[in-house]
């Protein structure tokens, strides 16, 4: 819906824009309605109707909603994702090249969607290092293809799964699950954020095992390792101090074996190895956003 207040189209959706045309076709035709015998030939003055800006913002917008992109992450795409200000930028640091990396890794997987064949990514890192901004770029290039995706977050998703079993909730357990289940893209944010019960991981068990089957794509964020946060793996940065996920559990401390050994063989894995971005970057006032 175009913004009724909006002063370019005065909320019709649509606008004028006028072009002067020298082109003689175009005279010819005008000057053929004018019909005044030896009138001078003049540039003539063509009017368009064209989508006015404010619809088409509110259709993209609306896109995004449907799609549950949470605000905070609508403006998230490849262009605004940084990867020059840790490696070899002026804090000198020694990055493991992680974050260039996941971001080639992500930005391919999107351009080769759908025949490149990938059934899912699985983004691992400490908080801040930019998992989720990566995420929804990838959701938001499929989207503007026409491919639709969903964003949801784990927690989120289970609180509402929960509140469905109550007889008088509105929407069934399988009026939240569908859309989980059938979405042709979906991001499953923050993956063993919450305690895992039984009934939780039979859960998540149970969705990525359809969609698996279904050879549906998945792409999942979390913020715990395969490894412990004293893994000598883990690189260090130039200050000295370790990049952790400052986490004692891994992930399958979170998920259990079963679901990780499913999230081996339905994702590509890739590990984010950076300083948190909001308290680093954003925070220290070096860039505003
Ligand atoms: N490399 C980057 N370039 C530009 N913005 C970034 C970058 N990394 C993170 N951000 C921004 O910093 C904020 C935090 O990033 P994001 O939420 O993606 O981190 P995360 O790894 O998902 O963290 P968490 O584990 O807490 O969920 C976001 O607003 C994101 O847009
Ligand atoms: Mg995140
Ligand atoms: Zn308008």
């Amino acid at each position: 819906m175009a913004e009724s207040q909006c002063p370019l189209c005065g909320g019709t959706g649509w606008r004028l824009v006028e072009r002067v045309d020298a082109n003689r076709k175009a005279e010819r035709v005008v000057q053929r309605q004018d019909a005044t015998p030896g009138a001078s030939v003049r540039p003539t003055k063509l009017a368009w109707a064209v989508p006015c800006d404010c619809s088409e913002a509110d259709r993209a917008s609306r896109s995004l909603a449907r799609a549950r992109i949470p605000r905070r992450y609508e403006h998230c795409d490849f262009e605004n994702f940084e990867t020059d200000v840790w490696e070899g930028g002026q804090e000198g640091t020694a990055w493991d090249g992680s974050l260039s990396q996941a971001k080639l890794v992500v930005q391919a997987f999107a351009r080769n969607y759908p025949v490149g064949g990938e059934t899912g990514l699985l983004l691992m890192g400490p908080c801040g290092v930019g998992k989720t901004h990566l995420a929804v770029a990838a959701l938001r290039e499929l989207m503007v293809r026409g491919h639709q995706a969903r964003f949801y977050d784990y927690r989120e998703l289970l609180k509402e799964l929960q509140a469905s079993y109550d007889p008088d909730h509105p929407v069934s357990e399988m009026g939240v699950l569908e859309p989980v289940l059938r979405a042709e893209i979906l991001l499953v944010d923050d993956i063993g954020a919450s305690k895992p019960s039984q009934w939780a991981l039979d859960t998540i068990g149970h969705i990525l095992n359809k969609r698996y089957n279904e050879n549906r794509v998945t792409l999942l964020t979390t913020n715990y390792l395969d490894r412990a946060e004293n893994d000598p793996a883990i690189p260090p940065t130039a200050r000295g101090q370790k990049i952790t996920a400052s986490r004692e559990d891994t992930l399958v401390d979170r998920l259990g074996q079963r679901v990780r050994s499913r999230l081996y063989e339905m994702c590509r894995t890739v590990e984010i190895f950076a300083p948190d971005y909001r308290r680093e970057i954003r925070h220290a006032g070096r860039i505003r956003s």
